[in-house]
């Protein structure tokens, strides 16, 4: 498999002089094209920080990110927004839905910054709606649905233009366990079809479900482990 993602010395600080406060301390890392990657780590120890920065929102002080094979660090605020449409999907603990929007909206939105005509934004928003399990509920707004199945349209939104890369920071943090499950096991589809995964987490039961665990600990890198 190739490289997707290659990272370098990243290092990341905030403050200067006196102040300066490493948050990243030169992390290497490599993900190849399929694989499911957990990032462990504890409260404070810098793993969305390195998810903003894989995610190309948030840049870095020093080291080499590349991404395919495109080096980030030279692209400007449209190319970057540009590249992170096409490429990466994200998810987030809180869901991070538009409240004012339906499920269908939600997930039509990364769409209309694409080229497609009308028709084809909702034959891909019900198809991935429906991937999620979530086919009837196309016109609930988030109010209206569970926090299983907010998130289940947020992985809908996420995925609708078929990124390389999925990067979810505690996808399951604010669930319960059974609808935890639920979306692990949507998780373990989406690997077995070739979708690259990269997820934040502090539990290790959740990380075991990947089939590599990046332990972080104070901004760097512990140890790596395979799972099977
Ligand atoms: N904008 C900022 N300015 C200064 N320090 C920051 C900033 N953002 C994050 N930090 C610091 O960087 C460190 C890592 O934060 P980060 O959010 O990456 O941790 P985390 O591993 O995701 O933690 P959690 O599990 O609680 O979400 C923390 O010590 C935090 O205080
Ligand atoms: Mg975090």
């Amino acid at each position: 498999m190739s490289t997707l993602i290659d990272v370098q010395s990243l290092t990341k600080t905030y403050g200067s002089g006196d102040n300066v406060q490493t948050v990243l301390n030169e992390i290497d890392l490599e993900v190849k094209e399929g694989e499911f990657v957990a990032i462990l780590g504890p409260s404070g120890s810098g793993k969305s920080t390195l998810m903003n920065i894989l995610g190309c929102l948030d840049g870095y002080t020093s080291g080499r990110y590349r991404f395919g094979n495109k080096d980030v660090t030279g692209l400007s605020e449209a190319e970057l927004s540009l590249f992170r449409n096409k490429q990466i999907g994200f998810i987030f603990q809180q869901f991070n839905l538009l409240p004012r929007l339906s499920a269908r909206a939600n997930v039509e939105l990364p769409l209309i910054y694409q080229r497609l005509s009308k028709a084809d934004r909702i034959k891909r928003t019900e198809e991935m709606l429906a991937r999620v399990g979530l086919e009837d509920k196309l016109d609930h707004f988030p109010n209206q649905l569970s926090g299983g199945q907010q998130q289940r349209v947020a992985i809908a939104r996420a995925l609708v233009t078929n990124p390389s890369l999925l990067l979810a920071d505690e996808p399951t943090g604010a669930l319960d366990q059974a609808n935890g499950r639920q979306i692990m096991s949507l998780f373990h589809e989406l690997h077995a079809e070739g979708k690259t995964i990269i997820m934040i987490t502090h539990d290790i039961d959740i990380a075991k479900e990947a089939t590599r665990i990046v332990h972080v600990r104070d901004g760097r890198i512990e140890k790596e482990e395979r799972v099977r």
